[in-house]
Parts: C-alpha cells; sequence; structure tokens
C-alpha cells in the first residue's frame, strides 16, 4: 500500500491510526510505502507514526507498533519530478497488486495519477482517492476522465469516510430491515427531514485548504448529501452490492438541484485571521440549505441541512419528524413535540423514536418520551479501517461511485457558481441569525445536545 501525503494531516489523524488499527487486528500485512515531500528519515517517519497512533490510541498495543514500523517504508520526493516515481517504482520492487492513497490535496491528484502510469508504477494497481472530488460538475467529470484514462474502473474507489461510519450503516440497515417503516415513510407521514453537522472547532490551521473549499464542498456535496441519499432511496432489490449503488444514484439525480431562496451562507467572526484565509474571503464556515427530491415518495417534503464550524457543540444528528395527529383529541398544543425518529451519529450512536405518553396524574396531560432502537458509545471499527480494508479487497459497495460524485455536484453547482450574501455569526453560536427567518423548518431547528 502506498500513501501518498504520508505526512500530512489527514494521514496524521486518521490513516496511520487505521492503518495500526488493522494490524492490531491481523488485517494488514503489506508493506506501506508512504511517500511526501518532506525530506525525513526513518527514525523521524517512526516518531510520526508513533506519535498519530498514540494520539488516536488509549492503550497503544506496543507489539503492534512494532510490527506497523516493520511494515512502513518511505519514499521522498517532489510530486512533480519523474524521479520520485522511478524511486517508488524501485521500492516496489516486485509488488503484484498495488494500492496507491491519494491523501494529498485535490490540486495535485491528476499530476500523481498521471505520473504513476508514465513510470509503470500504475500497472495492475488500484488507487484509493479522497473528497472534494472536484470543484463542481464539470471537474469532476474530468478528473473521473484522468483516473479512468490511467486506472480501470471497479479498481477506483471514492472514499466518502461518512459511508464507512458503524451509525450510517447502522442506519442503511435499520431502514431496510424493518416492515414497519416502509407503510410511514413517504410524504404521507413524514412532515420534514431535518441533518445538522455542528463542529465546536474552527479550521484548527487548514485555512488554506479550507479557503479552497468552504462548508458546502467540504462536508455538504458529500456527506450530508449522502446522508439525505441513505435515507430517501428505494428499497435496493437484488444483489446488494450493485443495487446500492443503482438506487444510491437514481436518488441523487432527484435531488432538485439547489436554488439561491434555498440556502443561508455564514462566516463565523474571526474566520479572516486564520492563517492562510484572505482578509476578505467570502468563503462560508456555515451553510443551512432546503432541499427536495423530486420523487412520489417525496414530492413537497423538505429536507433540512445545516453544517458549520464553531457551533455551540459537535455532533451529527438526523431527526425524521411525522406530521401531528390530524386533530388534538386532548386539545393540547403539542405543535412542537410530534413524532419523531432521531438518529445521533456522533459523539454517540444512537436510534431512538419519539412519542407522546400521558403524565401520571388526573389530567389528560402528555409529555414527550423517547424509546431508545440501539445506543452505543462509539464506533466499534473505525470508518477508515473498514473502507481501507474494502479497497484492498477489492469490494466498492461503500464508496462513491463514480457518476453519482459528478451527479452529486449538479445539486450544489448553482449556489457555487454564483455563492449567495454572506452573513456572519459569533463563534459558539447556531449560525447566523439570518437562518431563523429564511430556512427554517416548520418546528425549529433541532440542536442536539451532548
Ligand atoms: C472532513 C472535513 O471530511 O470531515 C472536515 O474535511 C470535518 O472539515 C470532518 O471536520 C468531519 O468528520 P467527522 O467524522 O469527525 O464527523
Amino acid at each position: 500500500m502506498v500513501v501518498f501525503g504520508i505526512t500530512g494531516d489527514l494521514s496524521f489523524k486518521k490513516i496511520i491510526p487505521a492503518l495500526y488499527t488493522m494490524v492490531r487486528h491481523g488485517a494488514l500485512r503489506v508493506p506501506v510505502i508512504g511517500v511526501a515531500r518532506d525530506h525525513w528519515g526513518p527514525e523521524q517517519l517512526r516518531d510520526r507514526v508513533r506519535d498519530s497512533v498514540r494520539s488516536a490510541e488509549r492503550d497503544v498495543d506496543e507489539e503492534s507498533l512494532n510490527q506497523l514500523f516493520e511494515l512502513v517504508r518511505f519514499v521522498s520526493g517532489d510530486y512533480k519530478d519523474p524521479s520520485t516515481f522511478t524511486e517508488l517504482k524501485k521500492t516496489l520492487n516486485s509488488s503484484k497488486r498495488p494500492i496507491f492513497y491519494l491523501a494529498i490535496p485535490p490540486s495535485l491528484f491528476e499530476g500523481v495519477v498521471n505520473k504513476l502510469h508514465d513510470s509503470g508504477c500504475a500497472d495492475n494497481g488500484r488507487l484509493i482517492i479522497e473528497k472534494p472530488f472536484g470543484r463542481d460538475y464539470e471537474s469532476a467529470r474530468e478528473l473521473n476522465r484522468v483516473l479512468g484514462s490511467v486506472f480501470d474502473e471497479e479498481d477506483i474507489f471514492r472514499i466518502d469516510h461518512y459511508l464507512g461510519k458503524e451509525a450510517v450503516l447502522n442506519m442503511l440497515y435499520f431502514r431496510f430491515s424493518n416492515s414497519f417503516l416502509e407503510p410511514v415513510w413517504n410524504r404521507n407521514y413524514v412532515q420534514s427531514i431535518e441533518i445538522t453537522m455542528a463542529e465546536n472547532f474552527g479550521v484548527e490551521g487548514r485555512g488554506a485548504f479550507y479557503e479552497e473549499v468552504g462548508c458546502i464542498r467540504d462536508v455538504i456535496q458529500n456527506h450530508l448529501l449522502n446522508l439525505i441519499v441513505i435515507l430517501a432511496m428505494e428499497p435496493p432489490a437484488g444483489r446488494i452490492d450493485e443495487a446500492l449503488i443503482d438506487e444510491k444514484l437514481k436518488i441523487t439525480k432527484a435531488i432538485r438541484p439547489l436554488q439561491a431562496g434555498d440556502v443561508v451562507r455564514g462566516q463565523f467572526r474571526g474566520y479572516r485571521d486564520e492563517k492562510g484565509v484572505a482578509e476578505s474571503s467570502q468563503v462560508e464556515t456555515f451553510a443551512a440549505l432546503r432541499l427536495f427530491v423530486n420523487s412520489w415518495r417525496w414530492e413537497g417534503v423538505p429536507f433540512y441541512v445545516r453544517a458549520g464550524k464553531y457551533l455551540p457543540v459537535h455532533a451529527t444528528e438526523i431527526m425524521v419528524r411525522f406530521h401531528r395527529p390530524p386533530y388534538a383529541v386532548f386539545q393540547e398544543d403539542h405543535v412542537n413535540q410530534s413524532n419523531y425518529i432521531r438518529f445521533r451519529l456522533s459523539p454517540n450512536i444512537a436510534i431512538a423514536m419519539g412519542s407522546r405518553i400521558k403524565k401520571p396524574g388526573d389530567k389528560m396531560q402528555g409529555k414527550q418520551n423517547e424509546l431508545y432502537v440501539s445506543e452505543s458509545i462509539v464506533d466499534e471499527m473505525m470508518p477508515y479501517e473498514r473502507l481501507i480494508g474494502d479497497a484492498m479487497e477489492g469490494d466498492p459497495t461503500l464508496f462513491t461511485d463514480k457518476v453519482a460524485t459528478e451527479v452529486a455536484w449538479r445539486i450544489v453547482d448553482p449556489v457555487l457558481a454564483q455563492p449567495t450574501e454572506l452573513f456572519f455569526y459569533d463563534k459558539y453560536s447556531w449560525g447566523p441569525s439570518e437562518v431563523e427567518s429564511r430556512i427554517r423548518p416548520p418546528q425549529g431547528w433541532n440542536d442536539p445536545k451532548v
């Protein structure tokens, strides 16, 4: 396995800890070749690997860490210099099925892929790439064209780590393994669907990267759209691996492209002082959207999406809200507390159903109660461990399909091409005040509690 960008942030936070866990679980036995521009010696790389594993894991198994050290090699050089790839080819030696992980800025993808081809490294190889896949529909198509000119489509794995999360897989499982859901999972019963992805921290030194992407490209066009797809798709029929990809694509195509009135963009005060950020940056660190799905099942049901940096909590939560009963038999005003299904994706994982029950006592008055269908504290398996393992096995089920990545851009392209007004918000608030007046779910936003 070859990791481009082994000294970078993504490798430090996600890839190296995942490789360590794979070693620990006996799932990684092949050499790992790190490639980076830094001129590091083996000792430095070892220290980096150790720091990365220690900062991700509480109980580090020294034997597994040593096994990982044994597997790691390093190739240092510029990604634009052909000699880096000659060196890589030598280090790959007689490798029969190399897999290349591009944990590098998207602007470098095409150059690296072409050089992998020219140097012969790519022969019989597989490729893992990280989002964002392009910057818009056209660039995504161009990127796919370049990748496809070097690798077979079945050998390309586009990672959206949300698809490897236990909570997301559980959502998919829950939807299609329970017969009681299907009769109510449509416009007749569902009033609205709401997704909040809140982070109580900023861009954490990634200002230059974030300036290139902004909130919509960073997490909405991929992670959160993928959640909508899982919530809204039709039941896959037939072979799950193929059918899942087909149904996801179908529903992605049915999501209506955004219009200016469906978006509120925000920027936290202080963002422009971050390193790598322009003084007059117009990049959004927050966005609230209203989306619709053009289908019989979902016609007229609004999907509200809200994501941002420096919000009051760190949590991701989905609320599927059902219409209130048609008539208030007990004359109570419970407009804000109708039935719902709540999917908590992080920091803990839960599926809960909201319902009304009577408060004990002589009056026919109710209270809100939650029935927990499932609850756990953490992911059993890290998404990156699951996804890297799947890519090495050649299993495409949890990866983003080529055409779906392109089509997903069509949904957000109109508001990226002509960005709407930018509003400012204070750190640790729920975004700009304009959200309440412009993009507000019928029952108000659900602020996840932690
Ligand atoms: C990444 C984004 O894809 O996802 C980050 O680039 C974001 O900006 C992260 O913080 C969130 O992932 P998770 O798994 O912590 O919710």
